[in-house]
């Protein structure tokens, strides 16, 4: 009988949200639940891969047989990453991961006073595209959640990040996507798309590691 699909590999995945702190009691965030993320984390533990899933704050449970590491801010999750990146042969980035953070976050609770409040932000560091530009690189698969274009902003990440795929899914869409317990992806690698039809994020995870799976090899 054949081996498991992934028997041997070492998978590091990101899910969930991050939150970005503004002072002690409040954060910018999102509507990431984690479930795709954790899917695929449990997807790839039943199919022989040793797991390793970096996780924003989310309310799901560890998957069986997964290392779950967790953290808050985009830099939190960024070290954990890159300190266990070594000898891994495939991330996964799926977590949304914030794009700015607070330039200096208040050290005590801010009080209201005026009409109107500035907020500076400053930029995170792009966790998937600083995997991608590491070498050896692992096989680096990178998610686009877009509203419109799809297909376009999501060859534009493929190449402009260098990934080795990109599954792209279109959150516009009642019931797929952000915070669904369903989804549909359209996956493009340099070669080509395969689309992977609306159902449970469970199976789609299954068929999104037996694409990479195969592609790698
Ligand atoms: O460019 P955009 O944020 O839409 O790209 C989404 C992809 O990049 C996702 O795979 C997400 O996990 C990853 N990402 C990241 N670090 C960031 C921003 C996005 O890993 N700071």
């Amino acid at each position: 009988f054949a081996a498991p699909l992934l028997q041997g590999q070492k998978i590091l995945l990101t899910a969930g949200p991050t939150r970005e702190a503004i002072d002690p009691v409040r954060y910018i965030s999102n509507h990431s639940s984690g479930k795709m993320g954790f899917a695929l984390a449990s997807a790839a533990a039943s199919m022989g891969a040793t797991v390793t899933l970096v996780s924003g704050p989310v309310t799901l449970p560890t998957p069986t047989g997964v290392q779950r590491i967790d953290v808050e801010s985009a830099q939190q999750m960024f070290d954990a990453v890159m300190a266990h990146l070594p000898e891994q042969q495939i991330f996964i980035g799926c977590a949304a991961v914030a794009d700015y953070r607070a330039a200096t976050p208040a050290a005590s609770k801010i009080k209201k006073s005026q009409d109107t409040m500035q907020l500076q932000l400053v930029r995170n560091p792009d966790i998937l595209a600083t995997v991608a530009a590491q070498t050896p690189k692992p096989f680096t698969v990178g998610f686009a959640a877009e509203t419109h274009d799809l297909e376009q902003y999501a060859l534009d990440k493929l190449q402009r990040k260098h990934l080795d795929m990109i599954a792209a899914n279109d959150v516009s869409v009642a019931g797929l996507g952000f915070n669904a317990d369903d989804n549909a992806l359209k996956v493009f690698t340099k070669d080509g798309c395969h689309e992977l039809p609306a159902t449970d994020k469970l199976s789609l995870a299954n068929q999104l590691l037996t694409l990479i799976a195969n592609y790698k090899n």
